[in-house]
């Protein structure tokens, strides 16, 4: 039996991989294989791992239909066709779980450093224009202070709500298609049926819904325009669940203080990307998981994974039919 992996993940994958006796091959390059590329690669492969960075499409599926797993090393899986691997009878595994204390980490991380102004205050340092302790220069907002809105709740939503209110004092908000009591109970948070009314109780929106036809630019003008004041978007989700325009048309006229995206749409954005040209705009390169605890967990799970396919048994955590 042969793996193909389509990027270069941590080698305990590998390693696991040869234990159990299969042969493995891989990408060894940052830059991605293009969809004609990964077919030729995985060819003659019976399990293909896989990143975010892959269009896995019913084309490519199609065309490595002979494939007996596509085990993605991520947890959410947008970038695969999952219906068109699932009528193909091709299981499709992903790694929750091993990731949620990195990203939950990472959105803290965007929150202080967005309401904070660390970018701002970083770029005067390094410009040599910072010349004093300013009573009142780069005013943030103590986080005690602001609420924080939870759209999808999530396992690393959950994680989140849980540091702001343990650890910052924060009043935490959701909405979310199913509610979670445990989290209402843990984290005092509170439910809000709609996205607008969730809105209107938000000082900062944190995104962490996946992205499907559904949330697929739900986070627009509409809901944007109905955040306070002065109030900060975050998304450590998926680009495409924030319109970016419409976040950009709002953080220019004022009524943002700031916003922090790890995911943007595209990913990498252009230099010239205007969010780029805002300094109260942290962008960052798609890093919730990249922890080496996070991502050697990932690879090493989906790569187990990957062996329970190769095995025709049920992946350890599989998004399709089992
Ligand atoms: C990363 O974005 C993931 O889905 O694991």
């Amino acid at each position: 039996m042969k793996v193909f992996i389509s990027g270069p993940i941590p080698t305990n994958a590998c390693d696991y991989l040869t234990e159990k006796g299969i042969e493995w091959d891989y990408h060894d390059s940052s830059i991605p294989l293009n969809k004609q590329e990964l077919i030729e690669k995985a060819q003659d492969a019976h399990g293909l791992i896989t990143t975010i960075n892959d269009c896995i499409d019913q084309e490519v599926i199609q065309a490595l239909s002979h494939l007996k797993c596509i085990s993605q090393m991520a947890v959410g899986v947008d970038n695969i066709n999952i219906q068109f691997a699932s009528s193909l009878n091709i299981p499709v595994g992903h790694t929750p779980h091993v990731l949620t204390d990195a990203t939950a980490d990472l959105t803290m991380a965007l929150i202080l450093a967005v309401v904070r102004k660390l970018p701002q205050g970083q770029s005067q340092v390094r410009r040599g224009t910072w010349g004093a302790w300013e009573p009142q220069g780069l005013l943030g907002r103590d986080l005690g202070c602001l609420r924080l809105g939870i759209v999808g709740m999530g396992a690393i939503a959950a994680k989140v709500a849980r540091r702001a209110y343990h650890g910052f004092s924060m009043a935490v908000h959701y909405h979310s298609p199913r509610r979670r009591p445990e989290v209402e109970k843990y984290c005092q948070a509170k439910y809000h049926q709609s996205l607008t009314e969730l809105a209107r109780h938000s000082d900062i929106l944190s995104l962490h819904c996946s992205l499907n036809e559904q949330t697929q630019g739900l986070i627009n003008h509409s809901v944007l325009g109905l955040l306070p004041h002065g109030s900060y978007v975050i998304n450590t989700s998926r680009g495409d669940v924030l319109n970016q325009d419409d976040l950009l048309v709002l953080l220019q006229n004022g009524h943002l203080a700031g916003a922090a995206l790890d995911v943007t749409s595209p990913e990498p954005l252009s230099p010239e990307h205007p969010l780029l040209q805002l300094p109260e705009c942290l962008i960052t390169p798609h890093i919730g998981s990249a922890t080496k605890e996070a991502r050697q967990e990932m690879a090493l799970l989906a790569a187990e994974n990957c062996v329970l396919g190769l095995e025709n048994k049920p992946l350890k955590y599989q998004v399709n039919i089992s």
